[in-house]
């Protein structure tokens, strides 16, 4: 569905006047991104959109705090902490093709921690591995991502005054007629990949991490396999070091308390 010039106004006129939210000083291109995906997600038409934004205060506040969660929290909470040590080691477990992998190494260019940080990804399935190194992606498919994008490197969502107008393509080459995303190569050949299986193996990478992101993987698992991951991370997390899941997924059972949870992220206690 293709969003027009007078939709995205109808849009930001219904926000401006029925809710706090005032988007009109705001990027264009990424506010009409981040509409056409609205109206996609919740199957809504303009006008069902527009309604329910003037009669639904709970539908407003979703669709405007819904940034992600995790990166938000990465840049502007659990990334600062980190600032002042001389390595960072983050794991991403269950890493698939790489986009969140991709993500991180960006906010952590833009906060001048990418030469310190060691990022290791790894997942079962080698295929997606293969993929993730090549940081090839489909344009079409990936539109959420430069939304994702302009979120979390060009906008503050704790201060929409503030816009950095960093260009995509010191991270990625975007090539429409072809489709095609091409991740640039300082950031494909910086994360070490490898095949790991979380069920079956230990800690095959030999070091301790500050951050491991594990997102949407957990899932897949019944009780008892979560809980052989969790004690995985717990064992392989420095003190404080900070674990990272998926929005739907939680520690629960006796792991639980060997974590502190703030927001999404559960802290090594
Ligand atoms: C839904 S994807 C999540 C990818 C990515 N973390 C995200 O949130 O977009 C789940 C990934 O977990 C991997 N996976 C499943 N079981 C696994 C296991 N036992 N060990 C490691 N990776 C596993 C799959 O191969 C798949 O790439």
């Amino acid at each position: 569905m293709t969003v027009t010039d007078q939709d995205f106004q109808l849009f930001i006129y219904a926000l401006k006047t029925s809710s706090k939210y005032d988007f009109s000083e705001y990027s264009e291109k990424s506010l009409k991104r981040r509409l056409t995906k609205i109206l996609a997600d919740n199957k809504l038409t303009l006008n069902a959109l527009i309604n329910k934004i003037k009669n639904d205060t709970g539908f407003v506040e979703k669709i405007v705090k819904e940034v992600t969660v995790n990166t938000t929290a990465l840049r502007y909470a659990i990334l600062p902490k980190l600032k002042n040590n001389s390595v960072i080691n983050i794991w991403h477990a269950g890493c698939s093709t790489g986009q969140e992998v991709y993500s991180l190494m960006i906010i952590l260019n833009e906060m001048g921690l990418l030469e310190k940080s060691k990022i290791y990804a790894t997942d079962l399935n080698t295929d997606v591995i293969e993929q993730a190194q090549k940081g090839d992606y489909k344009y079409r498919f990936n539109i959420g991502y430069l939304d994702n994008f302009d979120k979390v490197i060009k906008e503050n969502p704790y201060n929409y005054e503030e816009y950095y107008d960093v260009p995509y393509d010191k991270y990625f080459q975007i090539d429409k007629p072809t489709d095609t995303i091409k991740m640039n190569d300082f950031l494909r050949e910086k994360p070490i990949y490898k095949k790991h299986d979380l069920v079956k193996e230990g800690n095959t990478l030999y070091v301790k991490f500050d951050i491991i992101l594990c997102r949407n993987v957990i899932i897949y698992f019944n009780y008892n396999l979560q809980s052989k991951v969790f004690d995985l991370f717990h064992r392989n997390l420095y003190d404080n070091g900070c674990l990272l899941l998926g929005m739907h997924e939680t520690i629960l059972g006796s792991y639980s308390v060997k974590f502190q949870k703030k927001g999404h992220a559960y802290y090594k206690s």
